[in-house]
């Protein structure tokens, strides 16, 4: 059984919690592809090279999920070069047997257009700046949310004004605005939307 779903949106939307959540109710695979820019962006050196080279322990780094991080990939990721490295790898993982849940920007507009399912998740900056704040500690966090939204406005922008594979809903996508859902709301309706798709393709 192949089937993928493709989960893109900015910064914070909830798509990672919602493609594990999806991934455990369905036993598919699950990847995020942010991981993998993130990993090209702080390696250092040429990042092409790095992205070509890219092995499982540049990807087990403790610091990949930092707001650094972050900002790096979104820099890497504006490369064409880069992300060309990187698309056999999640192609060949979004078309496994056996179901396949991948998160990023691009997966339901480049690198699986043929996914059975797409969903774009999105909330307001101020919304998933908040979240990343309260992930980061909350009041005991080291920025304030004014920086931390800063950064996310920052990424956004990159993400949707590169060239290549700029960040917008793919053609057929459900949206999911989460601004006003909380987390257990969105996980449910992205379930359920899933479970519908999966009855009528399969
Ligand atoms: O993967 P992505 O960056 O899109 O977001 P995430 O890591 O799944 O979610 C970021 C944070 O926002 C997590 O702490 C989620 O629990 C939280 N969240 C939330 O509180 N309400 C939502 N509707 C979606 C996410
Ligand atoms: O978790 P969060 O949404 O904050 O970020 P991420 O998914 O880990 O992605 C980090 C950065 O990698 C994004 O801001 C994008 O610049 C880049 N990215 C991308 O270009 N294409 C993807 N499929 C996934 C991430």
């Amino acid at each position: 059984m192949i089937f993928t779903v493709a989960i893109d949106g900015p910064a914070a939307a909830g798509k990672g919690t919602i493609s594990r959540a999806v991934a455990a109710q369905f036993g598919f695979a699950h990847l995020d592809t942010g991981l993998l820019y993130r990993a090209v962006g702080i390696k250092g050196g040429d990042p092409v090279q790095a992205a070509r080279s890219l092995c499982d322990a540049d990807l087990a780094r403790g610091d990949l999920r930092t707001l650094g991080a972050g900002q790096a990939a979104s820099v890497v990721a504006a490369l064409p070069d880069v992300r060309a490295a990187l698309t056999d790898f999640q192609r060949q993982f979004a078309r496994r047997t056996g179901g396949a849940v991948l998160d990023g920007r691009d997966i339901g507009t480049v690198i699986c257009p043929e996914a059975e399912m797409k969903i774009f998740v999105t909330a307001s900056a101020e919304i998933r700046a908040h979240r990343r704040w309260l992930e980061l500690g909350g009041d005991a966090a080291p920025q304030s949310i004014a920086d931390v939204l800063a950064q996310v406005v920052e990424r956004d922008a990159r993400d949707t004004n590169r060239a290549d594979a700029p960040l917008r809903p793919a053609a057929g996508a459900l949206m999911l605005d989460t601004s006003d859902m909380d987390i257990d709301t969105a996980v449910d309706r992205a379930t359920a939307a899933v479970m519908a798709q999966m009855r009528q393709k399969l």
